[in-house]
């Protein structure tokens, strides 16, 4: 083992840069986070870790709604942009086009190839953050960003935001999720596992 110690960082990275869409006092904000994760996929649950001084967050603490926007490589500067500035000082409704689904203080971005709207669960606060648990409601995705009628990574081309501050397109594929494990050769010292059954094993997680 070869490494250095660093100072303590939450290096889990790479993640997809997200836009989280607001109502606040009736106006569209959108705001840049990468603290975006998965809690469940059945049923459909996701958190946001936004700083509580956030212009957006507001909007979410008024309708306990907000959407997260996947946008692509090449909506990078709008992107950042709304990273670095504030819906505090500055309107940021006109930075993309919105459109609603089903609530109007949920407002998402026609450019981002997928658009969640969310539900507010709970809210976790954390520090300076507020942690928003949320059930997904709807799931929009861009028609040509199928193949073979399931979601194409490479068509999203989702912008991915990482330890070096640096913005990256998600590389090749490399393998198949619930199938390349089976492949593990287990070493007879630790014989025993049985692989789970991908099946099962995608309702279970
Ligand atoms: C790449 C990137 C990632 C960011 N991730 C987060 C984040 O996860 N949580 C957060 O509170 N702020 C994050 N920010 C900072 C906010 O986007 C920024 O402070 C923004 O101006 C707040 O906008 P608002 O006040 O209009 O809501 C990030 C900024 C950038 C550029």
């Amino acid at each position: 083992m070869n490494k250095i110690r660093i100072d303590t960082l939450p290096l889990i990275y790479p993640l997809p840069a997200v836009l989280m869409g607001t109502m606040v006092n009736g106006v569209a904000n959108y705001t840049t986070l990468g603290n975006c994760g998965i809690v469940s996929v059945e049923p459909p649950v996701i958190h946001v870790s936004s700083d509580k001084r956030h212009h957006g967050n507001k909007g979410i603490r008024d309708s306990q709604r907000f959407s997260v926007n996947i946008p692509s490589t090449s909506m990078v500067v709008k992107t950042d942009y709304c990273g670095i500035v504030s819906g505090l000082s500055v309107d940021k409704s006109q930075v993309f086009g919105t459109f609603f689904g089903g609530h109007a203080a949920i407002p998402m971005i026609r450019e981002c190839p997928v658009n969640l709207a969310c539900e507010v669960i709970t809210v976790v606060p954390v520090f300076d953050m507020e942690v928003f648990i949320a059930k997904v409601v709807e799931t929009h995705v861009d028609k040509d960003c199928f193949t073979g009628g399931w979601l194409d990574t490479k068509k999203i081309d989702p912008l991915i935001y990482c330890m070096d501050n640096r913005y990256w397109s998600v590389g090749s594929e490399v393998g198949r999720g619930f199938e390349d494990g089976k492949k593990y050769a287990v070493p007879q010292s630790q014989a025993g596992g049985q692989p789970a059954d991908a099946g099962d094993a995608l309702h279970g997680w």
